[in-house]
């Protein structure tokens, strides 16, 4: 493992303590966690911990949480008791289960009681006593001291190995932890703390290290991005500047922004700095006046629009996508047709959407969850809806454009297909062997043309005779037969791109089916419970565990 940490901060040298020990480690939530679960394997494999493919060969499994919806928070409970049960079933000894995360945060040692009790609970600043805590419970069985670790610290920033990183060539760096807004119905700045930056320094050290390990392109994580401000001296705007300079960097993506904070000169940056992606993640949560002032989300709908065609104007081929609750307290049918209009208006690319769910201890913790649950199921279909529709609209008018991306892997579903991201955030999929019938195509041509050539300079001006097994069959001038070579040329040159067409407009109705079939499955996640043994997650959220996407907070 590359020894980076010690550029950004002293840390103690690596030692075999873990002793092979194998940690499996199950992600849930926001990138954040992403994030933190490659830090923690950085700080586990530190001390002599060595991964663990699956937890059925684990010796310690650790569940990074999400404590943003109820849901979520129940599935990581019984997803400890599957565990156990599998274990158990499988004939294996017990395991030792770990939660990390928000939920440990929150919940802290009440984690160690119940029937899905588990070992040790460590909070989202304390990851660096993880090693000791999981020394202590091997040699001493630990302590109540050494089993729960919780509490925020400004200085508890951690650092994510480029080693082992889900997406290829595309990494994370959180610049800062915790948020200091408080929008009623969020559990964030409880879980995470205030809003803490880590230095421009730190982050510049951390991605010029993920470029020298072959990183293109960065994302910049945090709850609340847009308002980062290094000692009231450098703004978000200004650290893009900086990161922007880091050579070999070729894209500059950030996750979350609030609206609030999106400054016309932070847009006016990221329209000018050609490696800062024009893609901007901006949560409006909901589209009525009403709604946002009792979530304390401190824009009006008017203001968000405004942005919105603020950043159209200074930032070449912008794309939005956005967070939206449907069924907040009091949210009536008017409210909810607000949002809508709000969809309509902006035409996002991509739609986070969420039934609320009421945390305990938050401000709308107070108001009644009056919106029945039937109610918010239909207000979230028809927002996936709505946007599917909108989104078939725009992906149409996509047809037949081209544009730059960076391949990020293989495709899922579709063989010899990679999977290929432009900079503002489009998803395509694209056919590994689409050059074949031009290469193809290519060798016809340059047949004909040395045919030709070579022909016209042997008879040059003079009829020939084609014959047919010793018979003349046709007396042509010369330059009808290169005229007919020609017409040969561009019938077989028509007939492949016929093919790649063909071949194309399958692929385009496959991909079609896949999605249609994905947006079932991101419907039945949304109002369904968690299917066992299924990689993966939907668009709603938190309820799986993460191969790499997620939303982000503010
Ligand atoms: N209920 C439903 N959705 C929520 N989010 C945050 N808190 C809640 C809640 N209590 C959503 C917001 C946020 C995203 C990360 O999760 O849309 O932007
Ligand atoms: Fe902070 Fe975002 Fe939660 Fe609001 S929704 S409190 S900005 S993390």
């Amino acid at each position: 493992m590359a020894d980076f940490h010690s550029e950004l901060k002293p840390l103690p040298a690596p030692s075999e303590r873990g002793d092979g020990c194998k940690v499996y480690i199950e992600t849930y939530g926001c990138q954040m966690n992403v994030y933190d679960t490659q830090a923690i394997g950085g700080l586990l494999e530190r001390d002599g911990f060595v991964s663990a493919r699956d937890f059925f060969e684990a010796d310690v499994v650790l569940l990074n949480t999400c404590s943003v919806r109820e849901l979520a928070e129940h599935k990581i409970i019984s997803r400890v008791g599957e565990i156990r049960r599998q274990r158990r079933n499988a004939d294996l000894p017990a395991v030792t289960i770990g939660i990390c995360g928000c939920m440990a945060e929150r919940l802290g040692p009440e984690l160690r009681k119940g029937a899905n009790r588990v070992d040790l609970v460590v909070g989202v600043d304390s990851y660096d006593k993880l090693p000791g805590m999981l020394l202590e419970l091997e040699t001493r069985n630990g302590t109540r001291r050494h089993r729960v670790a919780t509490g925020h610290r400004s200085d508890a920033h951690y650092v994510a190995p480029p080693e082992s990183y889900p997406v290829n060539n595309s990494h994370l760096v959180t610049i800062h932890k915790g948020c200091d807004y408080k929008c009623t119905y969020c559990i964030v700045p409880y879980t995470r703390g205030p809003q803490s930056e880590k230095s421009p320094d730190d982050i510049m050290a951390e991605i010029r290290m993920l470029v020298d390990a072959g990183g293109e392109e960065v994302t910049l994580l945090g709850q609340n991005v847009t308002a980062y401000n290094w000692r009231g001296g450098l703004d978000f705007a200004a650290l893009l500047e900086q990161v922007a300079t880091i050579e070999g960097l070729r894209r500059i993506r950030f996750l979350t922004g609030h609206p609030r904070d999106m400054h016309p000169h932070t847009m006016d940056a990221i329209g000018a700095l050609e490696k800062v992606c024009p893609w901007l993640h901006l949560p409006i949560q909901a589209g009525s006046n009403r709604i946002l002032k009792r979530m304390k989300r401190l824009y009006k709908r008017e203001e968000y629009l405004q942005m919105v065609r603020y950043a159209r104007r200074v930032i070449p081929d912008v794309t939005f996508s956005t967070d939206i609750i449907v069924g907040f307290p009091g949210e009536t049918e008017e409210d909810f047709q607000a949002t809508l209009e709000v969809i309509r208006e902006v035409k996002y690319d991509q739609i986070f959407s969420f039934k609320y769910s009421e945390r305990p201890g938050v401000p709308a913790a107070k108001l009644a969850d009056d919106v029945p649950l039937e109610v918010k199921k239909r207000r979230l279909a028809e927002v996936i809806a709505l946007q599917e529709e909108i989104w078939s609209g725009m992906a149409r008018e996509l047809v037949g454009k081209t544009f730059r991306g960076i391949v990020e892997g293989p495709a899922r579903h579709q063989d010899g297909f990679w999977r290929v991201r432009t900079a503002n955030n489009r998803k395509f999929v694209v056919d590994g062997s689409d050059h074949a019938p031009w290469i193809l195509r290519g060798i016809i041509f340059l047949v004909l043309l040395v045919g030709l050539v070579y022909f016209f300079v042997a008879n040059a001006g003079q009829v020939v005779d084609i014959n047919f097994f010793g018979k003349q069959f046709l007396e042509v001038s010369i330059y009808w037969v290169v005229v007919v070579c020609f017409a040969i040329g561009f019938a077989a040159s028509f007939l492949l791109a016929a093919m790649r067409e063909f071949r194309f407009r399958r692929t385009i109705s496959g991909l079609k089916k896949t999605l249609a079939a994905k947006d079932r499955e991101i419907h039945d996640l949304r109002t369904m419970p968690l299917r066992k043994d299924e990689p993966g997650r939907g668009k709603s959220g938190d309820d799986k565990p993460l191969e790499g996407k997620a939303e982000g907070g503010a």
